[in-house]
């Protein structure tokens, strides 16, 4: 058993520090905004996490699971701390490190023994040893400590799923005796560890992110190709993804990808590469195909509708992606505002993200069913693929819309059910279904 610090209680810091008290140790998560610390200490989440909220309650009734905004209190008795903090994208596309500067300061001023300061928020390459510096200059008091980089990979929507059945764990450190300590924390998820030097840990991270961002930008531009020459995208995928060399997992055409981690991961990654001389243009490219496949959606609903003024267009699902609230940089957002800029009315329909959406979604008619949004619209547009939009009275959708155009940008559902049921419909890169009856 260890007593762990987790800085943030965000989707990373909560979910670690939850399963880690789970696993046993004594964890205190300092939240820095006090109305979540309230939240989580009367068993509310302030994130929507399927499964988090049973173990949070769980190990908080059982005692190994505390909430503070207080340093003090979260480092007192702390050998581990985590920093689960945001970083996200500053103006030219770096990563915004304010918050892990002054976590690290912070950290410093009032660690009281030997500590283990491990790095979870994704963080530019270097990172570490520049914390190892903060840390250094702002300690108040000489006690030993070492930093640990340890990047997350876990998925929001499956989030504690992930983090307790990791492919992988990576530790970097200077300090090799600090990362088996590390190690050891993970040990009953009896993971695959690697240990490297703390820059290649933080590498890892990006690779990854940039890798898996590649090879959705890369279907998406096959798809765009599938519509030119009018082949069928999700065969396409299907055979490719049979191939060892390539497999199956994102290969899903559609409408790209949104969220809090991959836009700005690859922006991030390209910005370092073209700060150390490097010519990031694959990087470049995999972001402008992602948003150039929102653009599509809206260009050719403007074809088909003939323009967008006087016309009614109903989004199903709001959420970057299905089983989760977060709104950063989701699809949804900017087609939306792309339609209304052109004069549509918008209406929209999530099962959980409709609270964050209408903090940034404006003049949006919010529905309390995918009916609701159907109702008296001149095209649907299926944005997140939730399951529950995956088995909907079609036949009562298409009654009721005035025109019954259906885009399914997540290549949902079936093209020739969809077509007897009455709709107008397009797919992603199904370029023989669609053409058949869009032109
Ligand atoms: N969300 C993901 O799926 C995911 C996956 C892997 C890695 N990451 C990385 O993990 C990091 C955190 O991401 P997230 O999605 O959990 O962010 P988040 O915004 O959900 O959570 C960050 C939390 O930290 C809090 N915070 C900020 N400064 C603080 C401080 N000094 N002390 C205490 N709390 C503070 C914020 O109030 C917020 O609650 C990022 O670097 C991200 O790239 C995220």
């Amino acid at each position: 058993m260890s007593n762990i610090c987790v800085v943030g209680a965000g989707y990373v810091g909560l979910v670690t520090g939850a399963c880690l008290a789970d696993l046993g140790n004594q964890v205190v998560c300092r939240e820095v905004v006090p109305e979540k610390v309230e939240k989580l200490k009367r068993g509310l989440l302030p994130i929507y996490e399927p499964g988090l909220e049973e173990i949070v309650r769980r190990n908080a009734t059982a005692g190994r699971l505390r909430f503070s905004t207080s340093y003090e209190e979260a480092l007192r008795d702390a050998g581990f701390v985590f920093i689960a903090v945001g970083t996200p994208s500053g103006v030219e596309g770096e990563a915004d490190l304010t918050d892990v500067t002054q976590a690290a300061e912070q950290i410093a001023t009032r660690m009281v023994q030997p500590l283990i300061i491990i790095n979870k928020s994704t963080v530019p390459i270097g990172t570490g040893d520049w914390v190892a510096d903060i840390v250094r200059e702002h300690q108040t008091r000489r006690v030993e400590f070492a930093v640990v980089s340890n990047p997350e990979f876990l998925r929001e929507g499956s989030a504690v799923y992930d983090f307790t059945n990791p492919d992988r764990i990576v530790l970097g450190s200077t300090d090799l005796a600090a990362a088996q300590k590390v190690a050891e924390l993970y040990a009953p998820l009896a993971a695959k560890a690697i240990i490297t030097d703390l820059r290649t840990a933080e590498m890892i991270k990006y690779a990854s992110n940039a890798f898996l961002a590649t090879k959705i930008s890369f279907i998406n531009e096959m798809a765009n190709i599938c519509e030119a020459v009018r082949a069928d995208v999700m065969e396409v995928a299907r055979g490719m993804g049979m191939d060892k060399r390539i497999g199956p997992a994102f290969l899903a055409a559609g409408l790209g990808w949104g969220g809090s981690c991959f836009p700005k991961d690859v922006k991030a990654l390209a910005h370092i590469a073209a700060m150390h001389g490097c010519h990031p243009q694959l990087l470049r490219a995999v972001t402008e195909i992602n948003y150039d496949q929102r653009k599509r959606v809206v260009i050719r609903l403007r074809e088909i509708l003939g323009g967008f003024r006087g016309k009614t267009v109903g989004l199903l699902g709001l959420s970057f992606k299905p089983n989760t609230d977060d709104m950063r940089d989701a699809p949804a957002v900017e087609i939306a505002q792309f339609l209304q800029h052109e004069g549509a009315q918008v209406k929209a329909y999530d099962p959980v993200a409709m609270t964050n959406a209408r903090q940034i979604l404006h003049r949006v008619s919010y529905c309390d069913s995918p009916y609701a949004v159907a109702e008296g619209a001149d095209a649907l547009v299926l944005v997140t693929e939730w399951n529950e939009f995956k088995h909907l009275d079609m036949e009562r959708i298409a009654k009721s819309m005035r025109q019954p155009v259906l885009f399914d940008a997540r290549n949902i559902y079936a093209p020739a059910q969809m077509r007897d049921l009455g709709f107008i419909y397009c797919g992603i890169g199904r370029g023989y279904l669609v053409n058949e009856q869009a032109h």
